[in-house]
């Protein structure tokens, strides 16, 4: 099995760890600049740390770098040359593009991901964009880790943007509207944790059925008749705008992802 490297062992690459290690894919390095967090990663995963890019660059086959963006140049400076054409690297930074990573690194083996933090659990959602020029075992290796954290989609890097503001910033829009739930929930009288194990149950069961095929809009009829409570809500919502105040949401993240990406910050 190709070795995995991590260069940056924070949370995102803690959360790939995790999901490899429970999966029996144990042959990995990690590096970073503080060896209380690699003290960290070796004692609960017991993988191989070191303070080292350079020795991760060397040991692995599939690099991932999983530094912040803002973090990412001088990566790149420090390992561009030492990357070999056999290597594979995955960027898991926001906004790096696959060019800005080619213009660095020799190898035509590269991939650019953007993943999201319910990997924390074993239920992220990752998508990849990938030069079609490679296909391998190493593509083969990082689609692996990918899936140990949740689901992969691969997507042309035109729709990195998008996927960004979807997958990338929704963990944050979907909590928001629970808080706004639960808020009103103790507003109506239940207490804090009630009301949070309502929310989250429904929003667990909800995400359960939409994943079992039933379309959005037929699971939105199928709990609302008419002059009912559901309907009453509803009613409230589209007085109130939401689908247009949800679509404003999800242009203003695409856009500041586009931003971000061109170096606009
Ligand atoms: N967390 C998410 O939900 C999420 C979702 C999608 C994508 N991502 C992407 O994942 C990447 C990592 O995010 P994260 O939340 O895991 O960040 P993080 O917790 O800050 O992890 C980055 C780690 O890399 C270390 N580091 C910084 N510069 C380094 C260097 N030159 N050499 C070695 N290690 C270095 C950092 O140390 P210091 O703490 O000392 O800086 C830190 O421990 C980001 O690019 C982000 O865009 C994250």
């Amino acid at each position: 099995m190709i070795k995995t490297g991590f260069i940056g062992g924070g949370n995102m690459a803690e959360a790939m760890i995790k999901g490899m290690i429970s999966r029996g894919m144990n042959n990995i390095i990690v590096s970073d600049r503080s060896e209380a967090r690699l003290n960290h990663l070796s004692n609960t995963y017991g993988v191989e740390t070191t303070l080292s890019n350079m020795k991760v660059v060397e040991a692995a086959g599939l690099i991932v770098l999983a530094v912040k963006p803002q973090q990412m140049d001088d990566v790149l400076r420090e390992i561009g040359d030492a990357v070999g054409e056999d290597k594979t690297v995955m960027s898991i930074a926001a906004g790096i593009t696959l060019a800005h990573l080619s213009s660095a690194i020799k190898s035509n083996r590269i991939i650019r991901v953007m993943p999201n933090t319910p990997a924390l659990v074993g239920e992220g959602m990752s998508v990849m964009s990938l030069c079609e020029c490679f296909s391998d075992e190493g593509l083969s290796a990082a689609r692996d880790v990918l899936m140990s954290i949740g689901t992969v989609m691969t997507l042309p890097e035109k729709h990195m943007d998008a996927v960004t503001a979807l997958s990338g910033s929704g963990p944050g829009f979907i909590a928001l509207f629970a808080e706004h739930m639960i808020n009103a929930g103790t507003k109506m009288g239940l207490n804090d944790n009630d009301a949070l194990t309502l929310v989250v149950q429904t929003l667990l069961g909800t995400a359960r059925l939409l994943d079992s095929g039933t379309t959005p809009a037929r699971l939105r009829e199928m709990v609302t008749s008419p002059g009912g409570t559901t309907a009453a809500g509803l009613e409230v919502f589209r007085r109130k705008n939401l689908q247009d105040t949800i679509s404003a949401a999800l242009e203003a993240a695409r856009n500041r992802s586009q931003e971000l990406g061109t170096g606009r910050q």
